[in-house]
């Protein structure tokens, strides 16, 4: 039996890797968002999972914009960070954990989730800086295994938030049954809102925003119940990203205490945010 011990949602802004990579992070203009990354990252160095599950989306930059599939899990040993067209970020490739990913899949397959499967993936931003966001200083490995869980935000019909909920509690289920190690991290990434194109390109709602990230710990429920239509409304094309925050938090318990949150705008073109959750009992 293993437990999820903590659910972590962040966004996945390209250039808050870059950041990173290029020493930036105390310039004026960053110095505001990673101050506020600080008691979560703290939190978390004194919670090292035995494995993480990093939920996702890839942005044709690890599979090709005509097979994107609904939801995938990597089953891989292995995850080369991706070439997005600038060269491989400065952070060490993912070792992954080909054990429970075949639990998973078999676990989620029986509950309905008939997942499409990488056995080989490189990982993108949208999984290199979450996991920077989480380990700043990785040195030559992340601090534990990490299976992405990739969801399909960036076609048309994207899948429903109620979907991405279930999916969440179906995984729950099947690392509650697991018994090959003892604690997990799940990580639910993108949003918040933001449009990078089109009319709407800058587009910001601190409001919805704001909303979400209370009701994400308190009533995911609700934010479950919203359309896909609404969250592109509300958060912007890109905004729908956050779906897969669904995902993480459909995982943990119905009652988590909340760590830390944050909330910064704009880190480029993006209403940054962060929320950490401690799903142990009491
Ligand atoms: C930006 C945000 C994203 O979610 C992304 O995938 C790429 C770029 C941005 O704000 O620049
Ligand atoms: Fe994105």
């Amino acid at each position: 039996m293993s437990e999820v011990i903590w659910g972590l949602a962040t966004s996945h802004v390209p250039s808050i890797g870059a950041a990173m990579d290029r020493e930036k992070t105390a310039d004026p203009v960053w110095a505001p968002l990673f101050e506020g990354y600080r008691p979560a990252r703290e939190w978390l160095a004194g919670h090292t999972p035995d494995v993480a599950i990093l939920v996702y989306n890839d942005h044709a930059n690890g599979v090709d914009l005509d097979v994107v599939p609904t939801f995938a899990l990597g089953t891989a040993e292995s995850y080369r960070v991706a070439d997005e067209g600038f060269g491989r970020r400065p952070v060490p490739d993912v070792t992954g954990d080909p054990e429970l990913s075949f639990h998973l899949l078999q676990s989620l397959m029986d509950e309905g989730f008939d997942l499409t499967v990488f056995q080989e993936l490189d990982v993108d931003h949208g999984f290199t800086v979450p996991l920077s966001v989480w380990t700043p200083d990785p040195g030559e490995a992340w601090p534990c295994p990490v299976i992405p869980i990739m969801v399909n935000v960036i076609r048309y019909p994207q899948p429903t938030a109620a979907r991405c909920y279930a999916l969440g509690q179906a995984l729950g289920r099947a690392i509650a049954s697991y018994d090959g190690v003892r604690t997990v991290g799940i990580l639910g990434t993108g949003g918040m809102s933001h449009q990078l194109a089109g009319a709407r390109a800058g587009f910001i709602n601190s409001s919805f925003d704001h909303m979400f990230l209370e009701q994400i710990a308190r009533d995911p429920a609700k934010l479950a119940a919203l359309t896909r239509e609404q969250y592109i409304r509300e958060a912007g094309s890109e905004g729908i990203e956050l779906i897969m925050w669904l995902v993480m938090r459909g995982a943990l318990n119905a009652q988590v205490r909340t760590v830390h949150t944050a909330y910064h705008v704009p880190a480029s073109n993006t209403a940054a945010g962060l929320a950490l959750f401690d799903n142990r009992p009491g």
